[in-house]
Formats: structure tokens, sequence, C-alpha cells
């Protein structure tokens, strides 16, 4: 049985009474978070801290980053290193957001280090993958999407893929308004749980979490997280507000 995984990726919003203000707001609704079901905070740095005190009693919550360096220390301005994360309890990292990709360079050598780095500190990776809405038209999205798993996971065992976390996130859905519909959702994240099964087996598989994320809101979770290939959702503006995440939560 695969954990039902529901992730709020706050970006770049939420100051630190803000994110006191999201967090206790969503006590109530946290707290009753049942086994295998985790909900994950992602909030930006300057709030983790804030996070990971506030969930530190509940038992299915956890606080992730959004990003993270792949080096443990050094000269790197503007980097954060996985001890730095692990020593607030933060718990894991999205790692390879296609914002990430889009307006700072990663590559999918780059998430295949921070990958690595991450199962080093014991941090688990959310690793983003999605095409945009040409790939998607021409055709090449799913040899697009194989290429950024294959390149991302490149050199990890089956047992290390099984422990990270995959979420499609198809670009032209993010902040739009435009959710993939299910089927679309379903067909990739199905294709995605192919590609690892090709390239490790179907056991490894079946055992590794797959989210959708793009215009995710109450209205619509229901349906998405009722997917055979679907095992949560990341959630970027609807994160942001109690009722609506709230709802997501109890779908
Ligand atoms: P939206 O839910 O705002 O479309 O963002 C999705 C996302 O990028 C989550 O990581």
């Amino acid at each position: 049985m695969r954990q039902t995984i529901i992730a709020g990726n706050w970006k770049m919003h939420n100051d630190r009474a803000a994110a006191k203000e999201l967090v206790s707001g969503l006590q109530d609704v946290l707290a009753q978070v049942g086994d295998n079901r985790e909900v994950i905070l992602c909030p930006p740095y300057t709030d983790l801290e804030t996070a990971t005190t506030l969930i530190s009693k509940l038992a299915h919550v956890s606080v992730y980053a959004q990003n993270m360096f792949y080096e443990e220390k050094g000269a790197f301005t503007g980097e954060i290193a996985p001890s730095m994360l692990r020593e607030l309890g933060v718990k894991g990292s999205i790692i390879g957001h296609s914002e990430r990709r889009g307006y700072f360079g990663e590559t999918n050598l780059d998430t295949n280090k921070k990958i690595k780095t991450a199962l080093g500190h014991k941090l688990r990776p959310i690793l983003c993958v999605g095409e945009n809405e040409d790939q998607r038209v021409n055709g090449v999205m799913k040899p697009w999407i194989q290429m950024q798993i294959l390149e991302g996971l490149q050199g990890l065992s089956g047992e290390d893929v099984a422990s990270i976390v995959i979420a499609y996130e198809p670009l032209w859905a993010i902040g739009t308004g435009r959710t993939a519909t299910v089927e679309q959702a379903q067909e990739v994240c199905q294709y995605i749980r192919q590609v690892l099964a090709d390239a490790y087996s179907k056991e490894i598989a079946d055992k590794t979490p797959i989210l959708y994320g793009g215009s995710v809101k109450a209205a619509n979770a229901k349906d998405i997280l009722q997917q055979a290939d679907i095992d949560g959702v990341l959630v970027g503006g609807a994160s942001l507000k109690v009722d609506e995440f709230s709802q997501i939560i109890k779908a």
C-alpha cells in the first residue's frame, strides 16, 4: 500500500507572521491526518523553523524545503546545505521544480546530484518532472519525461528509488488554473510508473509514490486522488489558503 501524500508548495510566499497564521489555522485538520497519509508543508527557507516548530507534535505532518544544494558546505553564496535543513527538523526537499529548471537553469544532472546528496542526509526528495505545452502538442512529452526521470535517478539503487517521491507537474497547468484532466494526469503518472518498472522492476515501481501537481484545488482534488496511479498531490496556490488546503487534505 502506497502512502497518500498531500504536499503544499508555498513558493516565495508568506512572511513569518503569515506562516504562523497558516500553520496555526491548519492545526486541527493536521492533527487528524490518519495512518498511511502524510501532509508535507514546503515553506520558503526563512519559514522552515516556524513551520517545524508548529508541527512538531503532529504524527503525519512533515516540513520539506523547496530546494537544496548538492554540496555539503563551502563557498556557494546563496545556497543551503542539506545538513542545515536537517538541523531545523526538515525531512525532505522538492528537487527540480519546473520553476527552478526554468528560471535558474537547473538540469537533470543537477537534480541527480541533489537527490543523491539528499538521500545521503536522510532527506526525502520529491523529484518534479513535466512537459511544456509545445512538447505535449508535438508528441515529445513521453521521451522528455522519461529522460528527466532516468537522468535524475541515474546511479540510484532500486531501494533508493522506492524511497523517493516523483511529482508530475505539466508546466502548462502550473499557476494557470488549467488543471490537467484526470485522464491526462493518470495517463502520465501511469507512464512514469512504467518507466520505473522498465528501469528497475515492477515491485520498485509499485512502491514509489507519484503525485500530480498543477492547479490542484479543493474542487478537483478528490477526482485526481481517485486515479489508480496518482498517490497524492503537490499543491501551489491553493496550499496558501487555510480553507482550500484543509479541504484538499480531507479529500
Ligand atoms: P499551482 O497549484 O499554483 O498551479 O502550482 C503547482 C506547483 O507548481 C506546485 O509545486
